[in-house]
């Protein structure tokens, strides 16, 4: 190949260029690219002319209004405008601000009500923030966690004992319109009254007069002062929806990060699910299975992925995620159903019938699991509840089989009526957690055969007992099979415990 010598004037070429680039250069402000609304509407905004913009950038516009983009195309950008607004209108300039989606997060949070964006909703003044947190950042890497060993309490007899939760774990909440799902979730959220789990409870779509109820509930059970709500309200674009469980999570990971066990509540990511459909169709992304978008998976993975515990290196802190979504006709195999069921570590699942038959909470114990919590479930616990769970899964099969009129023997009756007797001592009431000192006395009653006979009248003062004696006479859980008999028993002869001995 021949050496080409380049001429005098291609040498001098970039020289003149860059002398010219200097005479003419301004100190100043230099925007590289301005856009400009090409549409807007249904709280989505089209902005043509900004080339480099990136996913989840925000965009400032010329009237002081922000957009979060959320769509690429070769010759637009799709974006949810962050304000609802009158003021922004086709035409106008564009900018890219090179910041992303934020949330100022810390201590003044806790007892307070704000919007995903971080705005009061209380009515109280803003709240001081002392640092800023992404919206939608990735998830700690393996490294950095730690396993699921220390319980979660909830308060719920039924849960604790059989379907417990640890701190870190992602356990959703099943269930059709109606069935108890949000009054489980608070009841956890009260429960942690007290203790040191800091909780964030997003409500995502719902009535005014929901949130308000929400609120009023937490405040007189004392839960507020450990609690953040964040809402994104049924009227609120479904913009703000999609980012509503976004912003709850940044809250929780912010004090997680800073070594606090963590719970969030995410109610519900049906809502969710479809405010985000709703914007994927306004975006005209093509829909698929039940007109989701395809990234529905990808979406709810990526939120619930972010739940951890953090290894102690990193502070060990926790956050504890109570996804609720809600299904139809019990149809558990629905699009959003199965897709969080096989992204959480177990499901809660509320049944419809079990509630019209008034045997509250209406968990169906055939249906939920816990896949990891046992890890985490106290020693004397597990101990005193495998046995009680076995007793009752086999009851509810038999107790189908008597239905059919099926002549029983003594023994299988005696299984009948000692089931039935634990179905009636799993009632609870909502909004009255039970301490786990309760829980254990009320196990081991039933386990030794101290609660047989009882019902109605006699079964609920037996229990109210327990229940106060438990709650008064420190009594360590781990005490021994035989001296927790002992002193249930005396509880229950109305005696104080000393006499057991
Ligand atoms: N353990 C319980 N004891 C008594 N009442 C209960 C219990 N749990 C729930 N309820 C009542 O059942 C009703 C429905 O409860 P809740 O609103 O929690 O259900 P949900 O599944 O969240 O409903 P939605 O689908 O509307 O969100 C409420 O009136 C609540 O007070
Ligand atoms: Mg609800």
């Amino acid at each position: 190949m021949g050496h080409t010598v380049p001429t005098e004037a291609a040498v001098r070429r970039p020289l003149q260029r860059q002398q010219a680039w200097l005479a003419d250069y301004r100190f100043g402000l230099r925007l590289s690219e301005r856009g400009k609304v090409s549409s807007l509407g249904d709280g989505i905004v089209w902005v043509e002319g900004l080339p480099s913009a990136r996913l989840d950038e925000l965009i400032a516009f010329a009237d002081g209004n922000e957009a979060m983009v959320i769509q690429l195309s070769a010759d637009r950008l799709g974006a949810i405008l962050l304000k609802d607004t009158q003021s922004l209108k086709a035409g106008m300039d564009a900018y890219l601000s090179g910041r992303g989606l934020g949330i100022g997060v810390g201590e003044d949070l806790l007892g307070r009500v704000i919007d995903p964006l971080g705005y009061p909703l209380d009515g109280l003044a803003p709240p001081r923030t002392d640092n800023w947190h992404p919206l939608d950042i990735g998830s700690p890497p393996i490294v950095e966690r730690d396993f699921v060993e220390h319980p979660l309490y909830t308060g719920i007899k039924i849960i604790d004992t059989m379907i417990p939760i640890g701190r870190g774990q992602r356990q959703l909440i099943i269930g059709d319109h109606g069935t108890g799902k949000s009054a489980l979730a608070l009841d956890t959220v009260i429960n942690q009254r007290g203790n040191d789990v800091r909780c964030v409870y997003v409500l995502i779509g719902q009535k005014r007069s929901s949130v308000v109820q929400t609120m009023e509930t937490l405040r007189q059970s004392g839960a507020l002062a450990h609690t953040t709500l964040v809402v994104a309200e049924a009227t609120a674009t479904a913009g703000i929806k999609y980012l509503a469980p976004f912003a709850g999570c940044a809250v929780a990971e912010e004090w997680m990060r800073a070594g606090h066990d963590t719970l969030v509540v995410y109610d519900d990511l049906s809502t969710h699910a479809r405010a985000y459909r709703e914007l994927s169709l306004l975006l005209r992304r093509p829909p698929g299975r039940e007109a989701y978008p395809g990234d529905i998976f990808y979406l709810h993975a990526r939120l619930l992925e972010r739940s951890t515990r953090l290894a102690a290196k990193q502070g060990g802190g926790s956050m504890t995620a109570l996804p609720i979504v809600e299904t139809e006709q019990g149809e558990i195999a629905a699009y959003i159903p199965t897709n969080l069921i096989s992204i959480t570590d177990g499901q809660i699942y509320l049944d419809a019938q079990l509630f019209a038959r008034g045997n509250l909470p209406a968990i169906d114990i055939t249906r939920s699991v816990s896949r990891i919590g046992g890890k985490a479930q106290d020693e004397a616990i597990k101990r005193e509840a495998g046995r009680t769970k076995l007793d009752f899964l086999q009851f509810l099969e038999l107790e189908v089989f008597t239905r059919f009129g099926a002549k029983l023997d003594a023994s299988m009756d005696q299984r009948i009526r000692r089931g039935q007797l634990l179905r009636e001592v799993l009632k609870q009431d909502r909004l009255d957690p039970q301490s786990i000192a309760s829980q254990m006395a009320w196990l081991v009653a039933y386990n030794n055969g101290l609660l047989d006979g009882l019902e109605g009248e006699t079964l609920t003062h037996a229990l109210a007992k327990l229940r106060a004696s438990a709650e008064t006479v420190e009594l360590d859980l781990d005490a021994s099979q035989d001296r927790w008999r002992d002193v249930v028993r005396a509880w229950l002869e109305g005696k104080g415990h000393e006499q057991a001995a």
